[in-house]
């Protein structure tokens, strides 16, 4: 029977732009303890998130919990991700680096950095001694949604039901129906070289105007815009991937510059996009903000559904076979496409398939 409630619950990947946020990549220390400690925060995120975010409902607080390729195999029995893997460096003209990373907690907030920081501590605390944090970026709203070389960042995003059907795993890996993959790059600007550029040349280099936005006309886009790297077809069509990037930084040390943050159904479309602008299409045809931005990080990560974090035990199953099956609603009809709302379900599939995860 259909009941019209989704069999299982995404995490809020395709949550709005926020003008807060932080980016906190962790790895998992040795041994079997840290492991049980990561998977005990597993089940309980939920209840941490209400906790933080009941203090402010206004402040919209999420956050997406996302796992390493070799994370992944430590803390989860059963099937993997089809698509899950470790970042591929780059070596093109440009290096992409690969960094290590098992956990990536990406934490938004309408406003309100006090509460994402809150609960990012509250996550470290519970984390305390099974975790070492490797990176951690506070993102900060920049003028008009602004990235630090002065341009609008975000506009060409999908939304509503297109940024959930390029965001979220239909039928492609049933078992993990309604889970995402997420890629992140922290890049390092610099802004002095950045700022000689003449402002005609910059919008050359992004492919659109820079105070207002505007899209250059495609007959007038240069080969090596980054809008044009970035524009992707599959079986000619075009694709999106969903982006959260953010501007973060210190004035004093010079470090700054822009937290890329890429959701997708299918990690190869951001690799696609990563080969086009670190290596060139054709190769040698690159992006030149890359001349100016430097990827110091490169990681690859899998984002379960929420349904799937609820049901980890912090004890993993003698067998997976032996693993207790929670109850589920009926499973949604396979016939409706990724993203569709026609039976109001997001199209994803059963509970059941992940239980064999626990
Ligand atoms: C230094 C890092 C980056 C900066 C400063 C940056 C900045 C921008 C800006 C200003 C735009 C135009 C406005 C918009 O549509 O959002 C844009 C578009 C876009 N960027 Fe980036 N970006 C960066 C890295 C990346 C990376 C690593 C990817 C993917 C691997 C990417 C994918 C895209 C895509 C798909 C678009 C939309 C293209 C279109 O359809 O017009 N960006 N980016």
């Amino acid at each position: 029977m259909d009941t019209g409630v989704p069999s299982v619950v995404p995490q809020p990947v395709a949550a709005t732009l926020t003008r807060s946020a932080i980016f906190l990549v962790a790895t998992i220390n040795p041994g079997s303890a840290a492991e049980t400690a990561v998977r005990g925060l597993c089940a309980d995120l939920s209840s941490l998130l209400r906790a933080v975010g009941f203090r402010d409902l206004s402040g919209n607080l999420s956050c997406v919990m996302a796992f390493g390729s070799q994370a992944w195999d430590r803390l989860f029995d059963g099937p993997r991700p089809q698509e899950l893997h470790p970042f591929r460096e780059i070596r093109g003209v440009h290096h992409a680096v690969s960094t290590p990373g098992d956990l990536l907690f990406h934490i938004r907030a309408t406003k309100r950095m006090d509460l994402c920081f809150e609960l990012a501590r509250q996550i470290m605390i519970r984390l305390d001694g099974a975790v070492t944090a490797v990176d951690e970026v506070h993102g900060f709203n920049y003028f008009d949604d602004r990235d630090l070389i002065g341009f609008v960042d975000g506009t060409e995003n999908p939304s509503g039901p297109d940024a959930i059907r390029a965001t979220l795993i239909g039928d492609e890996d049933a078992a993990f129906t309604g889970g995402s993959y997420v890629i992140v790059q922290k890049y390092l600007h610099d802004l002095t070289a950045w700022e000689r550029v003449p402002v005609e040349e910059q919008e050359n280099i992004v492919g659109r105007h820079k105070l207002s936005d505007i899209e250059q006309p495609d007959a007038l886009k240069k080969p090596y815009a980054h809008n044009v790297l970035t524009s992707i077809t599959e079986d000619g069509e075009p694709v999106d991937i969903l982006r959260d990037n953010m501007p973060f930084g210190q004035a004093g040390t010079g470090e700054f510059g822009t937290y890329f943050i890429g959701y997708c159904r299918t990690p190869r479309r951001i690799e696609r996009m990563l080969e086009n602008m670190f290596i060139g299409s054709p190769p040698g045809t690159y992006d030149r903000l890359l001349d100016f931005s430097r990827a110091v990080t490169g990681s690859l990560f899998f984002v379960p559904t929420a349904t799937f974090l609820d049901a980890v035990t912090a004890q993993r199953p003698a067998a997976a076979s032996d693993a207790p099956v929670p109850t589920a609603p009926e499973p949604t009809p396979a016939a409706a496409p990724p993203g569709s709302s026609r039976d109001g379900s997001l199209g994803i599939g059963s509970l059941k398939k992940e239980a064999g995860h626990e």
